[in-house]
């Protein structure tokens, strides 16, 4: 494995940081490859709370696919890159964790669908975020035509990947794409403040949390609130349900150990 992706450990929380400055992070086969091997381990280990998303340097997030290594792909090459990119972003919503985008710069074409796979994101002011594809006579390959879409609405998601705009960070809190922006110095601190708040909460009522709102979108309301029902009253059988409504009662903080 090279050094295109950083992982930093910080108690329960991981930085996950593309890592190719130099292009401004652009999404290489393997840097993908890296990404997947990572977010597969990371699923795996219960100690982890919360994600962090981040790009290397101060321009980028990931300026998108790498252009100059999809130029000589073959059809049934882009499949795989497709299916690759769509495998990622799979398993960063299906994640027993939030992961939170932190866009610290362009985050365009796949980059952008990097950070809609996320739970939600925060951007700096110099956040530059779209889907420029058409400009290159493709379409976004990692889920955007469909995250997007569910994340700003389909009429926005249209205009987005029609025209190829860009938009700044300012434009995308107005349409929802992220939750919030922050002056660029400022924005991982203020990410990993709310990692480290989610940290606190119990582990299993996070990933059912994080589960019923990925299960949920897009199928009809009612197996929709099935499903919650079926996640609340399974979190009842956990000796954290137990620990955090023991501690309200006597006016302690709750001490979670994820079972
Ligand atoms: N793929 C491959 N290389 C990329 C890249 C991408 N998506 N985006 C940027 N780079 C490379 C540039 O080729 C350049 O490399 P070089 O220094 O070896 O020439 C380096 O990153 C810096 O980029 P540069 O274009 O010089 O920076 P800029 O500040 O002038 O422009 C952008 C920034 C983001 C506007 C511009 O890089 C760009 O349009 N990138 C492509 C965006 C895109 O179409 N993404 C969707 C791909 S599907």
């Amino acid at each position: 494995m090279g050094n295109t992706l950083l992982t930093e450990r910080d108690g329960a929380l991981v930085v996950l940081t593309l890592n190719r400055p130099e292009k401004l992070n652009a999404l290489n086969a393997e840097l993908l490859g890296e990404l997947d091997v990572s977010l597969a381990a990371l699923a795996a280990d219960p100690s982890i709370a919360c994600a962090i998303l981040t790009g290397s340097g101060d321009k980028a997030f990931a300026a998108g696919a790498d252009i100059a290594a999809m130029l000589d792909m073959s059809t049934e090459q882009a499949r795989h890159f497709s299916e690759l990119g769509h495998r990622i972003c799979s398993r960063i919503e299906r994640a027993p964790f939030p992961v939170v985008g932190a866009v610290n710069g362009f985050a365009l074409g796949g980059g952008c669908e990097l950070a809609l796979a996320c739970d939600f994101l925060y951007a700096s002011n110099k956040a530059k975020l779209g889907q420029p594809e058409v400009n290159l006579g493709i379409i976004p390959g990692f889920g955007g035509t469909q995250r997007l879409a569910r994340r700003v609405g389909i009429a926005r998601a249209r205009e987005l990947c029609y025209t190829g705009d860009t938009i700044g960070a300012d434009e995308a809190l107005r349409i929802g794409l992220v939750n919030a922006v922050v002056p660029h110095a400022e924005l991982l601190g203020k990410v990993k403040d709310v990692a480290a708040k989610i940290a606190k909460k119990g582990p299993l009522a996070i990933a059912q949390c994080k589960r019923a709102l990925f299960s949920g979108e897009g199928v009809p309301l009612d197996t929709a609130n099935a499903l919650e029902t079926q996640a609340f009253a399974m979190l009842f059988g956990t000796a954290d349900r137990r620990e955090g409504m023991a501690a309200f009662v006597e006016k302690r903080a709750a001490a979670f150990e994820g079972r």
